[in-house]
């Protein structure tokens, strides 16, 4: 594990969009693990400049997200492919057909859970996944449990996430009570994985995720165990550390 700790949350934006980048200039048709959440806000706009400057071409790239809400269409303004569209898709390069998120609206959800899966593994695999950290301590939509959910998988929201998340919608019973995400498996198989978090607000969970016990009570605590994981974190967040 590689932890780089930065000045403030501008700081690390810069420096985890620079580690994005420099992945796509080292492999042009990588495939990208994305996410979404107001940490990686800040990466999306770098990216997006370093774009416009020419420095990053995002013309062979892939993506695949982590989550998305059940019931949210992609037209929905809190939906996460409206998230993605909004903060990144539409302002650089990519090729839309090359962007995936999961249907929040398929029919058949457990179907769908397969499909991106079948998906993930059909584009070669995820060369780096981006991550944010859940203020429980989830990755994706993977919560605290007694036991990780290995694949793409449908999952009920805990309280906690749902008040978290209800600052984006007009009432908190509007937030969805369920969403579709990426396993911890699907997470772990990627080959690069890098962590971002800001702000005192996440300094104890940090804590208990890169030093606690590994247990599904903290799922991001896995990521001890990846061979290629790097965390950039500003100092607020790497307080307890
Ligand atoms: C959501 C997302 C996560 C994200 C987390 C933290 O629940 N499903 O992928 O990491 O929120 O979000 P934020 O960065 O807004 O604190």
């Amino acid at each position: 594990m590689k932890i780089i700790s930065t000045k403030n949350y501008d700081d690390m934006s810069r420096k985890a969009a620079n580690i994005l980048s420099a992945q796509i200039i080292l492999k042009h048709d990588c495939i990208l693990g994305l996410a979404t959440g107001s940490t990686v806000e800040g990466i999306y706009k770098q990216l997006i400049m370093q774009n416009r400057n020419g420095d990053v071409d995002f013309s062979g790239v892939h993506s695949v997200n982590l989550d998305e809400y059940v019931g949210l269409s992609g037209e929905h303004n809190q939906s996460y492919r409206y998230f993605m569209e909004t903060n990144l898709f539409s302002q650089i390069n990519v090729h839309r057909g090359n962007t995936h998120v999961p249907d929040g609206t398929a029919a058949d959800a457990e179907a769908e859970c397969i499909r991106y899966e079948s998906l993930i593994k059909e584009l070669g695999g995820i060369d780096l996944q981006l991550l944010g950290l859940g203020h429980n301590g989830h990755i994706g939509f993977n919560e605290p449990d007694d036991k990780f959910p290995l694949l793409t998988h449908r999952v009920q929201l805990k309280e906690s996430t749902i008040k978290a998340n209800s600052r984006f919608f007009e009432k908190e019973d509007q937030v969805p009570r369920e969403a579709i995400t990426m396993g911890i498996k699907t997470i772990m198989q990627a080959k690069r994985i890098l962590l971002c978090v800001s702000g005192t607000a996440k300094a104890e969970i940090l804590k208990q995720v890169l030093s606690g016990p590994v247990t599904p009570a903290v799922p991001g605590s896995i990521l001890q165990l990846h061979p290629n994981l790097t965390v950039v974190a500003d100092e607020d967040a790497l307080c307890h550390l």
